[in-house]
C-alpha cells in the first residue's frame, strides 16, 4: 500500500526545544479552555496497541482523543491480538494503520516503534519500548516541571531507583540535558546504575554535570526535583535479584527532612513501595498532578501530529 511520509514520535530527540515549548503552551491552553478543543479531532480515530501492561499511558491517550472529539480502538494485551497467532508487528501495523489516523504503541522490544513507523501509513507514537524510551511520559514530566517551577533551566534533578531499566529516566535525561545548567544526581544501587551509553552519548556529550550515589539523603537538600521510580520487575532475568533490590529506596517524611520547601516530588507511576503513602499529603508531592497533566500534553501531541490547527 502507498505510504506517505508522516510525522512520528519515537524518541524525545525527534522534538526540538521549540517543538516542546509549543506543545507545553498548547497543553496549558487546553487546561484553561477545554471546551475550545472538544471537537478538534471529530471524525479521527486513535488506535492504542499495547503489547505490555499500562494504566495511565493507554487511558490518558484514549481520554485525550475522546476529549478532542475523536474515537478510539485497540487492544491492551498482546494475547488478545493476532500477535498470539504469530503475526509480525510489521503486518499488524500495516493493517491497523488502515483502520486509524494515528497509533500509540507500547512494546516490550526496544526499537519496535521504528519498525512500526516503517510500516505505517499514519503517525506512530512510542508509548514505551522495553527499557529504552518513553517520550510521552517525558512530555508529561516537562509539562509538570514547567507548571510547578515556571522554568526548565537551572534545575538540580535527583533521579532515584531503577536507572538501568527505567525508560522514563532515559528519555527524561535526554530531554533535560538540553536545558541550561541542568544538574543530575543519579541515585541507584550499583546494579541499577544508568547505562553507559546515556553517560557518554547524552550527559558527557552535552557537558551536563552529574554525580552518582547510592544514598538518597546525601544530596537531598540540593534538589529542586526528586523523580522516584519503581524497580522494573519485568526486565529482570532473576526473581531473587528483583526481591533483593525492590525496596532499596522508600521515600518517607524522615528522608525529606532536609529537602527544600519547594522541592517537587515526581513519579511516573505505578508506585510499588518506593514512596510511603505518608508523603502523599505533603504539598511537595506532585505525582498525581503529573498523571493528570498527561492527558493534556497528549492532546497537544495528537493535534500536532495530525496537523490540526
Ligand atoms: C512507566 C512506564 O511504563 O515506563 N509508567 C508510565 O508509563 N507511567 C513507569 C513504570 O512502569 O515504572
Amino acid at each position: 500500500m502507498k505510504r506517505e511520509k508522516t510525522k512520528n514520535l519515537i524518541d524525545i530527540k525527534d522534538l526540538s526545544k521549540k517543538d516542546i515549548d509549543d506543545l507545553i503552551k498548547v497543553a496549558n491552553d487546553i487546561i484553561q479552555h477545554k471546551e475550545k478543543y472538544s471537537h478538534k479531532c471529530d471524525g479521527k480515530i486513535l488506535a492504542t496497541l499495547f503489547f505490555e501492561p499500562s494504566t495511565r499511558t493507554r487511558l490518558s491517550f484514549e481520554s485525550a482523543m475522546l476529549r478532542l472529539g475523536g474515537k478510539v480502538l485497540g487492544f491492551s494485551e498482546s494475547s488478545s491480538s493476532s500477535t498470539a497467532k504469530g503475526e509480525t508487528l510489521a503486518d499488524t501495523i500495516q493493517v491497523v494503520s488502515g483502520y486509524s489516523d494515528i497509533i500509540a504503541m507500547r512494546h516490550p522490544k526496544e526499537g519496535a516503534p521504528v519498525v512500526a513507523a516503517n510500516h505505517s501509513m499514519v503517525p506512530i507514537i512510542n508509548a514505551g519500548d522495553g527499557g529504552h524510551n518513553h517520550p510521552t511520559q517525558t512530555l508529561t514530566d516537562l509539562l509538570t516541571i514547567s507548571r510547578e517551577k515556571k522554568k526548565l533551566d537551572n534545575l538540580t534533578i535527583g533521579l532515584c531507583g531503577d536507572l538501568k531499566f527505567g525508560r522514563t529516566i532515559h528519555s527524561l535525561i535526554t530531554a533535560m540535558s538540553r536545558y541550561k545548567n541542568t544538574k543530575f544526581i543519579l541515585i541507584s544501587p550499583d546494579e541499577l546504575k544508568i547505562p553507559d551509553y546515556i553517560k557518554t552519548e547524552v550527559l558527557e556529550k552535552n557537558n551536563v554535570e552529574y554525580v552518582e550515589t547510592n544514598n538518597i539523603e546525601e544530596y537531598m537538600s540540593e534538589l529542586d526535583i526528586l523523580y522516584m521510580t519503581r524497580v522494573q520487575k519485568e526486565r529482570f532475568f532473576n526473581e531473587a535479584d528483583y526481591v533483593r533490590l525492590k525496596d532499596y529506596y522508600i521515600l518517607d517524611k524522615h528522608k525529606l527532612s532536609t529537602a527544600k520547601k519547594d522541592l517537587c516530588i515526581l513519579h511516573p507511576l505505578p508506585r510499588v513501595n518506593e514512596i510511603a503513602t505518608e508523603v502523599d499529603g505533603d504539598s511537595r508531592a506532585k505525582y498525581f498532578e503529573q498523571a493528570y497533566n498527561g492527558v493534556y500534553i497528549r492532546m497537544a501531541l495528537i493535534l500536532s501530529l495530525l496537523e490540526v490547527e
